[in-house]
């Protein structure tokens, strides 16, 4: 089906994708259009389509890329409830996908302690929150900032960087699992804090494979669920996401220095309006 795009999410993987730094896993020619992730309204619907009609809202994971556009092509879509906005849709599939993914490879459950790293970020928030949800004990790494914010989404708190293991520590002896999601590392305190890296993953940080350390890639069959659970969960209340920047469509560059530049602290959303 085709979307005539109202919002589209900017993730960091997209500026590592332009930038040439994961060729291995997207090698994409010079003119293709980046962004996984947008919602807008149903355009065209494929013959072999169903359960979609042209003028719904969705918002879809793209696997094809191409959000940061007018119009994108899409295979899987969730339907956009009228009470999320444009930029929270937008801003919902990667993360969703990403967090849910990791805590199913991880094969966290009930009564665990899961210690996720970057639990402030757009995947963290909602990892974070659904593992709280499911009855594990989440401690959540984040900066000075963020720590209230980590609290109320049910973890316990602990901030980020040198000496993560001691301040893990004050809190429980050990932990079950390790989820970073940030990838700015700290998987070497992880692997102590978790006894080895068996139940240790990333889904950022390159130095994993020298740690032993699996790293998460986003595959069709990771989470194919997750977008319908968290638009769920969002439209009743009961999933916070990161705050949002948004930026017109044709800012996309702007969009771009600014996740490089390291300064900035909101999910980026384009703004299609
Ligand atoms: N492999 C996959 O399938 C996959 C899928 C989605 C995303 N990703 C990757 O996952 C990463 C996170 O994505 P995102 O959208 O959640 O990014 P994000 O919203 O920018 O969140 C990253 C979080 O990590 C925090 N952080 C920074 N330094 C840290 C440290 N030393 N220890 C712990 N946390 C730290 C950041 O805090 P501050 O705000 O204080 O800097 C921020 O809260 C990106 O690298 C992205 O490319 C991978």
């Amino acid at each position: 089906m085709r979307i005539r795009v109202k919002a589209a999410g900017v993730s960091p993987t997209d500026a590592k994708i332009r930038g040439g730094y994961v060729q291995a896993v997207f090698r994409l020619p010079p003119d293709a259009v980046l962004g996984f992730e947008a919602a807008g309204v149903v355009d065209a619907i494929g013959p072999s389509v169903s359960g979609v009609n042209v003028g719904d809202n969705v918002a879809s994971l793209l696997a094809g890329l191409g959000g940061y556009a007018e119009y994108v092509l899409a295979s899987s879509w969730t339907p956009k409830p009228a009470n999320v906005s444009w930029s929270d849709a937008a801003a919902l599939p990667v993360a969703a996908e990403a967090a849910l993914g990791i805590l199913k490879q991880l094969r966290v459950v009930r009564g665990e302690t899961l210690l996720v790293l970057g639990a402030a970020g757009s995947v963290g928030m909602i990892a974070t929150q659904l593992a709280a949800s499911w009855g594990v004990t989440v401690i959540g790494a984040a900066a000075p900032r963020d720590q209230d914010l980590v609290r109320s989404l049910g973890a316990v708190s602990v901030t980020y960087g040198d000496g993560l293991a001691d301040r893990v520590r004050q809190v429980v002896a050990s932990v079950d699992a390790v989820a970073d999601t940030a990838g700015k590392g700290g998987l070497a305190d992880a692997i102590m804090l978790a006894g080895g890296p068996a139940r240790v993953m990333t889904l950022a940080d390159a130095r994993a494979a020298d740690l032993g350390v699996a790293f998460s890639v986003g595959t069709p069959d990771r989470a194919p669920e997750a977008l319908d659970q968290t638009m769920a969960l969002l439209a009743t209340g009961n999933l916070r996401i990161r705050r949002e920047r948004q930026l017109p469509m044709e800012q996309a560059a702007e969009a771009h220095r600014l996740l490089e530049n390291g300064d900035i602290h909101e999910k980026l959303v384009l703004d299609a309006h």
